[in-house]
């Protein structure tokens, strides 16, 4: 299959442009100015391409190729544009602008399709503004209802429906929802965000299962007061029990021996935050992961009870609030044999692999088959300005979804 991996390269380039962080950091936020440039640009290249583009109520944005006389269920792939603060160039976009390269190969080849092929842009792929991930395609698939969405604010306070409707985006969410078989089968390339295939020196990772997300905050609050007249035996320090905490979670996950069970504390808000003040309050964002749904619900539990251990020892109270706790998936093995095959014919060495990141193929794969392909990033780093994938390995990833697309799509 050819692509055009140089028209390909410069759109990474360009898409990179659209940051709120200076090269070669990218910061690209919901919802922010930077992501509705981006948005604009990235659409631009999708009618360009001869794709029809509609975005829905919540920023999903669908490019559709959809010749006379393809009909039914779509052939779907696509990814996400937004990034965390300080990440990277790659997370998401190579699947976004990969896919619309893999559609544009398949247009310029003179391939026919029977079934519509479709670019889908999710929104709000990261955590990062409503401190959920995957909002768009939690939506799609009807994980998250209208209600609970309608509730999610941002750390300015501002409601999803305010910031989505002051970005252009209006209707109601409950029409966000893809009816049943609006996907025949969807397929999502990415960087694996590890290091197992530079490792192996294998050039694709066919991902057999994407692991389950939960994520938890856990309130402490104790008393404050002068860090000189407060002596130590009087004390009930908020940040001196959370600390007992972080490292308790960090212990359980040790614990469980599995080498697929991750637990992370991302986030802690110490208040007041002032040198001379003992911390009356802190607030901890955990993001705990696992492929075996048991082992990562047992996690969970582990961690609210040593929370309550480390309160009751100190004399503090603590409230553990479980935030979101999804599912792993498994991949469709059609769709992965037809991945397979594409592999082989365009003579890529693959190997099967877990997604321990999670990604909108998650959700998705609750209303459609549905299967990811990862490309090689350098060292594994994601999340950071220095992710890096090459073009080889994108051009390789392009020209094996383009086939696998096409043959999904007979
Ligand atoms: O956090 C994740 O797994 C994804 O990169 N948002
Ligand atoms: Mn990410
Ligand atoms: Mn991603």
């Amino acid at each position: 299959m050819e692509i055009n991996s140089g028209r390909l390269e410069s759109e990474l380039a360009q898409l990179a442009t659209f940051s709120d962080a200076p090269a070669p950091a990218v910061t690209r936020i919901v919802f922010s100015e930077t992501d509705l440039r981006a948005r604009a640009w990235l659409k631009e290249r999708c009618q360009a391409a001869g794709l029809q583009v509609r975005e829905d109520a919540v920023g999903n944005t669908f490019a559709r190729w959809s010749c006379n006389h393809a009909e039914g269920p779509a052939i779907g792939t696509g990814s996400h544009i937004d990034a965390i603060p300080n990440a990277g160039r790659y997370d998401g976009t190579v699947g976004v602008l990969g896919g619309l390269e893999a559609i544009r190969a398949l247009r310029e080849s003179g391939f026919t399709p029977k079934r519509p092929i479709e670019l889908l842009v999710f929104t709000s792929e990261e955590p990062t503004r409503f401190g959920i991930g995957c909002l768009g395609s939690r939506l799609l698939s009807g994980v998250l209802n209208e209600d609970k969405a309608a509730k999610l604010y941002d750390s300015t306070a501002a409601s999803l429906d305010e910031l989505r409707q002051a970005a252009g985006f209006g209707g109601s969410l409950s029409s966000v929802r893809l009816p049943t078989g609006h996907y025949a089968a969807f397929v999502e390339l990415h960087i694996e965000q590890g290091p197992l295939l530079e490792q192996e020196g294998v050039e694709l990772g066919l991902v057999t299962g994407i692991a389950a997300p939960a994520s938890m905050r856990i309130d402490v609050r104790g008393e404050g007061g002068h860090a000189g007249g407060v002596l130590m035996p009087n004390r009930r320090d908020a940040l001196a029990a959370a600390a007992e905490i972080i490292l308790s979670v960090e212990n359980l996950a040790l614990a469980t021996g599995a080498i697929d069970t991750v637990a992370t504390t991302g986030i802690c808000d110490v208040f007041p935050g002032a040198i001379n003040s003992i911390p009356s309050h802190v607030s901890l964002g955990l993001d705990v992961r696992d492929t075996d749904l048991s082992r990562r619900n047992a996690l969970v539990y582990a961690i609210k009870e040593a929370a309550d251990a480390v309160a009751f020892k100190r004399r503090l109270s603590i409230k553990t609030e479980l935030l979101n706790a999804d599912d792993p998936a498994r991949c469709d093995s059609k769709i992965l044999d037809i991945l397979r095959q594409s592999c082989t014919e365009e003579k890529v060495t693959c190997m099967d692999i877990i997604s321990r990141a999670y990604h909108d193929s998650l959700f998705i794969s609750r209303i459609a088959p549905t299967a990811m392909l990862f490309i090689p990033c350098r060292g594994g780093i994601s999340h950071r300005p220095d992710e890096f994938a090459s073009m080889t390995d994108i051009a390789n990833g392009v020209r094996v979804l383009a086939c696998a697309l096409g043959k999904l799509a007979q």
